[in-house]
């Protein structure tokens, strides 16, 4: 029986694209191998959000030249965003590459397999307007699926890639989502995570308005369905109605990741963002006084072109405004094709690093100030299972997306418990089961 691998870069959709291509290969009777040296096919699901990731990438691709070597029938398939993004130099400059399928033709890749077993090399990276397909995942989790709500996005933002290598935004219509997650839960599925480049606003494109809010009280009336998780949530399309149902169902989590980027109007308008500093503030504060105890976590970039030290200073102090309990943090990369790359007054590198350094001390500051908060409370944690180092055995999530590092039997793993918080660090928090 021939086996595959399948090598995951990037974001949760991306994770989600990864096992929908494994549910298509073992649905076909091919069988799942881990390790990547003894695979017969090999798949990358790449991502091009950062150069960074690119040159990582292109240095990953490259290395699978040796495994060709050694068994010259191993096919290589390359997918994803940077395989849309840069199909024709990737199928150049990698010539053991047998694949390139990028990211609208996931369901063609069984019969791109056949050709390259044939000793043909293919390039085949869809259409846009392709139908919208859902192929079966095959999960890594028995408890947790990802379900995607919506694909592409609208916005353009003026420094990002993704419009031009996930298309327009298209919804999932939400009978067939309900109907989805009813059967994950049924085997054995207890937590779900909403994707979409900005769910609210989910429904837009099928329904002429959005639907985000109508989705996620539908989907917390499914008994059984213990945690609804969902991102990325736009600072400007979030809703009071989304608010108010995350405050009202106790199965939704209280848990935002609402990406601001910049804390200066000038940068978050050359951005093109479509809000302002005092609007995100706004949101953040609502947020916070609606809903107890509740997380919001962010992703923040330095180094767009026209920032000032004051712009900079004007994100250090909407971060500690807000309080984020956490942050992803990145450094403005250039991405050939945005709007930004063909902006003047870039910054230079020696200014973009600082300024990173700044933003990473500020926020684990702020991260062990969101944790300490939390001494002494009580919190639902998913166990998912042991911890990887130190005396504490068991390991999980609670509603807010926090770590948290407890004793307990082993037996609890992929349970449910209470903990009582009693240690605080920047990046996990330490408890016992009560
Ligand atoms: N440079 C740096 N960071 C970027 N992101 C998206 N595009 C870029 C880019 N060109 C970041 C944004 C986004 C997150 C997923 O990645 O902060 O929210
Ligand atoms: Fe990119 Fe902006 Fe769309 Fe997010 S909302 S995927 S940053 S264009």
């Amino acid at each position: 029986m021939k086996t595959f691998h399948v090598k995951t870069y990037g974001c949760q959709m991306n994770k989600h694209d990864s096992e929908r291509i494994s549910g298509l290969l073992s649905s076909a009777g091919y069988l799942l191998e881990s390790d990547i040296e003894r695979a017969d096919i090999i798949v990358f699901i790449t991502c091009c959000v950062r150069k960074h990731a690119d040159d990582r990438l292109y240095g990953n691709v490259a290395a699978l030249k040796k495994l060709k070597t050694i068994n010259p029938s191993t096919i290589i398939a390359v997918g994803g965003c940077l395989a849309q993004n840069d199909k024709d130099r990737m199928y150049e400059k990698l010539p053991h590459v047998d694949i390139v399928f990028g990211t609208y033709n996931q369901e063609g890749l069984l019969g791109l397999i056949e050709k390259a077993a044939d000793g043909r090399r293919v390039l085949s990276v869809g259409e846009e307007d392709q139908e919208l397909t859902k192929p079966k995942a095959l999960r890594e989790s028995r408890f947790h699926a990802w379900v995607p709500i919506a694909i592409g996005c609208d916005n353009f933002c003026t420094y990002c890639i993704v419009p031009y290598v996930r298309g327009h935004e298209r919804s999932y219509p939400i009978k067939g989502i309900v109907e989805d997650v009813t059967d994950y839960v049924s085997d054995g599925v207890t937590e779900v995570t909403l994707l979409g480049q900005n769910v609210n606003s989910y429904g837009r494109d099928l329904y002429g308005e959005t639907r985000f809010s109508e989705l996620l009280g539908e989907l917390s009336g499914i008994a059984g369905l213990e945690r609804i998780r969902f991102t990325t949530s736009h600072p400007k399309d979030l809703s009071l109605d989304v608010i108010d149902i995350v405050r009202e169902k106790a199965s939704i989590c209280s848990h935002f990741h609402l990406p601001v980027q910049s804390g200066s109007n000038k940068i978050l308008e050359a951005m093109g963002r479509g809000y302002s500093r005092e609007k995100y503030i706004q949101t953040a504060l609502k947020i916070r006084s609606s809903i107890e105890d509740v997380s919001i976590t962010t992703d923040i970039m330095v180094g767009f072109p026209g920032e000032t030290d004051q712009d900079f200073l004007d994100t250090l102090e909407l971060m500690e405004e807000v309080g984020f309990d956490q942050a992803y943090t990145f450094i403005y990369s250039e991405r050939e094709g945005t709007r930004a790359a063909g902006f003047t007054d870039k910054v230079p590198k020696e200014i973009k690093d600082e300024r990173f350094r700044r933003l990473v001390e500020l926020q684990d500051r702020l991260c062990l100030e969101s944790n300490t908060a939390l001494l002494g409370k009580k919190a639902k944690v998913f166990v998912e299972g042991k911890a990887k180092k130190g005396k504490l055995r068991l390991t999980g999530r609670t509603d807010t997306n926090k770590l948290i590092h407890f004793s307990g039997d082993e037996s609890l793993i992929h349970d449910y418990v209470d903990v009582r918080i009693n240690g605080a660090f920047s990046f996990y928090l330490v408890g016992e089961i009560i």
